[in-house]
């Protein structure tokens, strides 16, 4: 048993399914082939990452690709030893391009109400705002999503950190934890340990999505570790996009060592080579993780699950 707690279920669409929803849907890519589109997943930071991935998603259209979209995850995380998945999806992402927000739900929606059944995986949806959009646009989104009753069970925030500090987002938050929803936001990825403190004081996280530069902070690792706050890391991820220089340096057993209530997840697997199983096998390459710190990680999985 383990869960994946961090997962876009858009970072999760793989070249070849690209190709195959363009051509059902009469989307013309910008890509020549396969090849043309792999030699472009090569990445500096979270920005350059953030603009292949936002375009890739033009070829969701219909409920039935969101199904299929996260049928593909679900049945990979169940290979890859998953028996809880949370994963995010970006509402505003779709919306933004005229899809409406009733294909996107219910597509995914269906996934994870047959997921238990087809994949072993007992599935769960995260609703995330996207933060570099209009600040207004999130409490619209929220308003929609209570609308069509889009059975979510927490609120997050991603997309480009570095200007966007969770202050900005108090009210949406709010909302959601009066509707009784959980909250987890993405902080300290590229932004400062301050947007950690503010996700914990002026959202309510209660899961911190990548907070990796916490560490700069001893006193804010003291207080995570005091109120043993989950951080959701994804080392693969961290290397492609520049967090870390390695998985050699990777700080994943610092922050372990440090007592922090930390997990291994995937982040956006088809971008960033591989999925949960790939992380671990990284760590227990380039890090030496050995087997009872893979075992502490995946009991840490579940304490931090929602459920
Ligand atoms: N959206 C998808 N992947 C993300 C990441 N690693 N950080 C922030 N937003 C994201
Ligand atoms: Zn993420």
């Amino acid at each position: 048993m383990s869960a994946e707690l961090h997962v876009h279920i858009e970072g999760t669409l793989e070249p070849e399914l690209i190709f195959a929803l363009a051509e059902r849907n009469g989307v013309t890519l910008p890509y020549r082939d396969l090849a043309d589109l792999r030699s472009r997943y090569e990445f500096t930071d979270l920005g350059s990452f953030l603009e292949l991935y936002y375009a890739n998603m033009q070829v969701l259209r219909t409920a039935q690709d969101f199904a299929d979209l996260a049928r593909g995850y679900l049945s990979r995380a169940a290979d890859a030893g998953v028996t809880r998945a949370e994963f995010f999806f970006d509402p505003q992402a779709h919306t933004g391009r005229g899809v409406p927000l009733s294909e996107v739900v219910d597509g995914l929606a269906d996934a994870v109400a047959g997921s238990g059944r087809e994949f072993g995986v007992d599935a769960a949806m995260i609703a995330s705002i996207v933060r570099d959009r209009p600040v207004h646009e999130a409490g619209e989104v929220f308003g929609e999503l209570l609308r069509l009753r889009a059975p979510i069970i927490a609120l997050g925030l991603d997309s480009a950190e570095v200007g966007y500090p969770p202050s900005l987002f108090e009210d949406v938050f709010a909302r959601a934890r009066a509707e009784g929803l959980h909250v987890v936001a993405h902080a300290g990825e590229e932004g400062p340990p301050d947007y950690v403190r503010q996700a914990l004081d002026l959202l309510g996280a209660e899961r911190i999505d990548h907070g990796i530069r916490s560490l700069e902070d001893p006193d804010l690792v003291a207080r995570l570790v005091d109120e043993q706050v989950p951080l959701t890391v994804c080392p693969l991820s961290n290397v492609r996009l520049g967090v870390v220089d390695s998985i050699e340096r990777h700080p994943l057993r610092r922050i372990l060592d440090a007592g922090l209530l930390v997990t291994v997840n995937s982040d956006d697997p088809a971008y960033f080579g591989g999925y949960v199983d790939d992380n671990f096998a990284a760590l227990h390459t380039g890090l030496g993780l050995t087997d009872t710190e893979h075992e502490t990680l995946v009991r840490n999985s579940l304490e931090a699950a929602f459920i």
